[in-house]
């Protein structure tokens, strides 16, 4: 049966993890997969993570199953660092499971929509992750593309965008990046959530927010401004949230679902149907991330802790926002990439063709997505040379 089975295509961001491990040059760079890379290159443990795991280590008493959807007190951390002064007025109406990562998330609210939802549009940003059609397209949820990014002013195109979201009809789902839009690093103003809110409340939408990247725009707060828009709003929302980055727990597979309903007895209702779509996919959470997170946000000290490494990454990264602009320049570029320094998030949407992506894959063994999305947190001081020169000979 299998010699009949079609090779199927690597995948758009984690085949080229594949394709730079397979690359011999020994001065490669990869700025494909959102990996956060420190100064020397390196994908760093953080230090309180090391902390919270010695605890593990000596305290933890069984290997048993967790429940189906996670650790009550993994449940309460996730919701005090999406909720934040907003945690005693919506825990009551709201449940948390722990997934197997923002993309195991993704695909349990897939498969929770396809199953209690057989007749909703699931709405994508026109550009968004790509692997978000993939999750939902196999889930069996059909989706739509909404206007998002100007790509001239490298901005979200606002009036496009709240046109577009008029449109969507009642009981459909749209999908929103809770900040660093991915790939884009473009998000809506303060203001512009509050419209995007109302709107999709006005319609009877359901939201359903990505929110893989939580303090790495501005911080845990100030990043959390879209998911305060859409719960002062909408009555129900989603959020599927990820401990990937703002922990670098990446292998851990450490993320979440949050489901808010309307009162607290639809949340249950909702909830106990996730629960079953967890048992018939992977049945129950691993434990590991989900215990260090749940340490560490329990911990006044160690959060503290978390948070100064937290904005030491962001810092880095927007370091390295201004000197790819300068390195860029430097080399001779004469077309105006000012606006890398205004993206938030890891990513960069450099404006790069398809086209000048493989070349500079091809012939100077620089690894991007082919959309020109640039991973700026795998810039070092030790390859920016080296990658300006790579770009400035494929413009
Ligand atoms: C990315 O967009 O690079 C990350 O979210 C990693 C992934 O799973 O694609």
């Amino acid at each position: 049966m299998f010699d009949r089975v079609e090779m199927a295509a690597p995948d758009p961001i984690l085949g080229l993890t594949e394709a730079f491990l397979a690359d011999p040059n020994p001065d490669k760079i990869n700025l494909g997969a959102g990996v956060y890379k420190d100064a020397t290159g390196k994908t760093p443990v953080l230090k309180v993570v090391k902390l919270a795991e010695r605890r593990i280590l000596e305290s933890e008493a069984s290997k048993g199953y967790l429940p189906i959807t996670g650790s009550a007190e993994y449940a309460a951390a996730v919701q005090g660092l999406l909720f934040g002064d907003e945690y005693d007025a919506l825990a009551p109406r709201s449940a948390t499971a722990h997934t197997p990562g923002g993309t195991g998330a993704l695909r349990v609210v897939g498969d929770f929509l396809h199953r209690q939802f057989p007749q909703a549009t699931l709405w994508l940003s026109q550009p968004t992750w790509p692997n978000h059609p993939k999750v939902f397209e196999a889930a069996g949820v059909p989706t739509k593309a909404y206007a998002y990014f100007d790509a001239e002013k490298n901005v979200v195109d606002f009036d496009a965008m709240l046109s577009a979201l008029q449109q969507v009809p009642e009981g459909d789902v749209v999908l929103l990046h809770g900040c660093c839009h991915n790939p884009t690093g473009a998000d809506p103003s303060d203001e512009a959530w509050t419209q995007i809110a109302e709107v999709l409340a006005s319609r009877g939408v359901l939201p359903l927010l990505d929110f893989a990247y939580q303090g790495f725009a501005e911080g845990i707060r100030e990043d959390a401004v879209g998911l305060r828009a859409l719960t002062s709003a909408c009555p129900e929302l989603i959020v599927c949230s990820s401990f990937s980055k703002n922990f670098g727990l990446y292998r851990e597979r450490v993320g979440a679902l949050t489901l808010i309903a309307a009162e607290p007895d639809a949340a249950a209702r909702a909830f106990s149907q996730l629960k079953t779509t967890i048992r018939t996919n992977y049945s129950n959470p691993p434990s590991h991330g989900g215990a260090i997170v749940s340490t560490v946000l329990g911990d006044a000290d160690l959060r503290t802790a978390w948070e100064v490494e937290l904005a030491e990454m962001r810092d880095r990264i927007n370091q390295m926002r201004g000197a790819l602009v300068e390195g860029l320049a430097a080399q001779g570029v004469t077309r105006d990439f000012s606006f890398i320094r205004q993206q938030r998030g890891m990513f960069s949407f450099s404006g790069l063709s398809p086209e000048q992506v493989d070349r500079l894959r091809e012939e100077h063994s620089i690894y991007a997505v082919r959309s020109g999305r640039i991973n700026v947190a795998g810039i070092t001081e030790g390859n920016i040379e080296r990658l300006c020169k790579g770009i400035a000979a494929v413009l």
